[in-house]
């Protein structure tokens, strides 16, 4: 039976030392640092995530503001607010939660904050810097960053000679995660969903991160004996077994088969998932310190 990562335990650890961190800016500056979360429509999944970033960011010390826009929001309403918050000296981190409501492009909105602002990571200047291999000068999409944080912690920092297999290529996550695993100098291979033989693929790697979004997709088969599996999915499924109507969270990984065969696996709930809400309060913490001129720590 593989180790599990406790991933409720290492957020605790990041999000204790952002609240030293912001303790320590507002020490020497008075500043707290503020983070403004942006959320349009009414997508209930979208309001939880939101509710739990303002949650924790007041936790850490920060100023937390969040701004709930209706559905009928307007492309330039929307960009009007985000350079609002561009231009407020309290605010040193700015997150639109996606996806938006139909009808409105992200694209503009994301590209359109500043992108010291930028803790999701979703810049292009951000983006740009962490394909570019500076991982000082930017900040990282938050959910690569925390599993890229279990990855450092189960082979350390430098991944020479082991293959990383990433399923999924998207901006939010596959491509920043395969570029962090590169700038470890893993060997790295990013597959999706017209990668051919899929299985066999994921049978070469050391480390395996699944992205893919569909339920449990990642059988034992496709896991190399003494792997370490990521699993980044978060899917609702029917629980019959727990009642009439019931639903459970699961990954996108087999976890019960795959532990079997990997050394060490992540959880769903409860391993990569609470690591993003840290990694943004890290981001947030070390834009306001670089705003005012103090070295951040490393998480
Ligand atoms: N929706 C789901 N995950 C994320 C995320 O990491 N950032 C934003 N902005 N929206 C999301």
């Amino acid at each position: 039976m593989a180790t599990v990562i406790d991933g409720k335990a290492v957020a605790a650890g990041v999000v204790e030392q952002v609240t030293a961190a912001s303790a320590a800016l507002e020490a020497q500056t008075g500043v707290r640092p503020g983070l403004a979360v942006v959320i349009v429509g009414n997508d209930p999944a979208s309001h939880v995530y939101v509710s739990s970033k303002s949650r924790m960011a007041k936790q850490c010390g920060f100023k937390s503001v969040q701004h709930t826009l209706p559905e009928t929001t307007s492309q330039a309403e929307l960009e009007a607010l985000v350079e609002t918050l561009n231009q407020d000296p309290e605010i040193h981190g700015i997150l639109v939660q996606l996806p938006l409501p139909d009808g409105l492009n992200s694209d503009p909105v994301i590209q359109s904050i500043r992108p010291e602002k930028d803790v999701d990571g979703l810049h292009v200047v951000n983006a740009g810097k962490l394909m570019t291999g500076d991982l000082e000068g930017g900040l990282i999409s938050c959910t690569p960053a925390g599993a890229m944080l279990f990855v450092r912690q189960t082979h350390g920092p430098d991944l020479s000679g082991l293959n990383a297999v990433v399923i999924g290529r998207s901006n939010l996550f596959g491509k920043p995660m395969s570029a962090l695993l590169l700038a470890a100098n893993a060997t790295v291979t990013t597959a999706h969903s017209r990668t051919k033989d899929l299985a066999s693929v994921c049978r070469n790697a050391d480390i395996l991160v699944a992205a893919v979004g569909r339920p449990q997709m990642v059988k034992a088969g496709w896991v190399k004996p003494g792997a370490t599996v990521i699993d980044v999915g978060i899917n609702r499924i029917d629980a019959p077994e727990r009642g009439e109507g019931k639903t459970r969270l699961v990954g996108d990984v087999a976890f019960d088969e795959c532990a079997e065969v990997a050394s060490t696996i992540t959880p769903v709930p409860g391993g990569v998932g609470p690591m993003t809400i840290a990694m943004l309060m890290a981001n947030t913490v070390t834009a306001a310190m670089r705003a005012h001129g103090i070295k951040p720590p490393s998480f």
